[in-house]
């Protein structure tokens, strides 16, 4: 296949094919990539762009990385698929084993699912089994904050936030679970009784009627980048256990060092019952998630019978060469300090945007970094002025965000802050 764009391609695109909560025709401007490599995406037109995104946070050691090219060139000549019902492979056997020695003690066991929405799907279901299995039935709804993001299936959408999710389009189809609002208290604020108030006298009241409380740990992506305290992640824990209810996190977005550890949960030493991975889980090569839990949930369903999903690409085996090639780098150790130095940077770059006048607050943490703005963005006007400053960032609402790969260097590093400053400093 010959990859340059044409002017008739991107014509036929617009035309033809649905982007990410797009229209068709596409109401925005494409920007063509022909090929990636390290840190940079490079597009049709000629230019080069640092990529500020990681392919929305999954590219974690950077495209084109012999590593990862060569295990999935390995995989593609042995076997590229194999139903995964009946048979099994090695793949498959080599990724869980590195996810239960990365992942605390008590979880034990791995289902891998399609995407990070599925995987969330799959957790949703093996809560409710588990109660099932239990005999208590009436345990069938979720507990989760406001603000938060799982995806966009029908599981997943029913516990994101239900003022700036879809709701509204799907009422009647989505089914309905409980809402606290937002942690209150952020990362580095000490925890105070009032904050957990809420959440304490919700899943005090609704305990009887909750399965699990899913949450996304210490970070709520997609749904506002809001960074919050771990001590509140431990009080959570601790009332999911007091009040016999499941604690379900979602690591798609935080997992594999991105928060600065491993897993974010780690910040504050809990563990969960059911934890969910994707994205970076095949260094964002291919689609795969994996959503494990402990021996105590799985031994509880599987006691009654077999868990209710099997998707026909389950563990698909280049996906987990791609997972298990991933999990060697990280076992280097080396994204630690990686990250740390771009927590460091993100801050030195980054802070300089609180003077501005449009700019509500900058925060970091790990290899995170926001600007978050007073007014929503314009995203027809604001988009191109970042390619046109040699970087890829793709802000959403008031938020201008960047979450690079952990190999970006310095000098890029440097790069991509001041071309957020520049970029931000033009909104009027
Ligand atoms: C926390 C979280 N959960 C779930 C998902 C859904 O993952 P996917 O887009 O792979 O379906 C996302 C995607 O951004 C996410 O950030």
């Amino acid at each position: 296949m010959d990859r340059t764009i044409t002017q008739s391609d991107l014509e036929f695109d617009a035309r033809h094919i649905w982007h990410p909560y797009g229209t068709t025709p596409s109401q925005y401007e494409l920007f063509a990539v022909e090929s990636a490599s390290g840190v940079r995406l490079l597009l049709s037109d000629g230019r080069e762009v640092i990529d500020g995104m990681s392919s929305w946070w999954s590219m974690v050691h950077g495209y084109n990385h012999p590593v990862m090219n060569q295990a999935i060139k390995d995989q593609v000549d042995s076997m590229s698929h194999v139903m995964f019902g009946g048979l099994t492979h090695k793949p498959a056997i080599e990724l869980s084993r590195r996810l239960v020695a990365l992942t605390p003690e008590p979880i034990k066991t791995v289902f891998f699912a399609d995407s990070g929405s599925v995987a969330i799907e799959v957790a949703i279901k093996m809560a409710m089994q588990y109660w099932q299995c239990k005999g208590e039935i009436h345990k069938n709804k979720l507990l989760t904050f406001k603000g938060g993001y799982f995806g966009d299936t029908t599981g997943g959408m029913a516990v994101c936030d239900p003022d700036n999710g879809m709701h509204h389009l799907f009422t009647g189809i989505l089914p309905e679970h409980h809402f606290v609002p937002r942690p209150g208290c952020g990362f580095y604020e000490i925890l105070e009784d009032h904050h957990i108030e809420t959440f304490r006298s919700e899943l005090e009241s609704l305990s009887l009627q909750v399965a699990a409380v899913i949450i996304e740990p210490i970070v709520q992506g997609a749904g506002g980048m809001h960074f919050y305290s771990p001590d509140f992640l431990k009080k959570v824990r601790a009332l999911c256990d007091e009040h016999e209810v499941l604690l379900i996190h979602d690591e798609i977005a935080t997992g594999f060092g991105r928060t600065g550890k491993m897993f974010a949960c780690e910040h504050a030493g809990v563990i969960p019952d059911i934890m969910c991975v994707g994205k970076a889980l095949t260094g964002g090569y291919m689609t795969l998630s994996a959503v494990m839990c402990t021996e105590e949930v799985s031994k509880t369903i599987c006691a009654s019978g077999p868990i209710m999903h099997g998707p026909t690409f389950m563990a698909n085996p280049l996906a987990c060469a791609a997972g298990v090639a991933s999990m060697d780098i990280l076992s280097t150790g080396e994204w630690v300090s990686q990250v740390a130095n771009i927590e460091k940077k993100l801050w030195d770059g980054l802070s300089p945007c609180n003077d501005l006048e449009t700019v509500d607050n900058v925060r970091v943490l790990g290899a995170i970094g926001v600007v978050e703005l007073k007014e929503p963005v314009i995203m027809s006007e604001i988009q191109p002025r970042f390619p046109e400053q040699g970087v890829w960032v793709r802000p959403f609402g008031k938020l201008v965000y960047v979450m690079p790969p952990y190999i970006i260097s310095d000098k890029d590093l440097d790069t991509l802050c001041k071309a957020i400053g520049k970029v931000v400093e033009s909104i009027r």
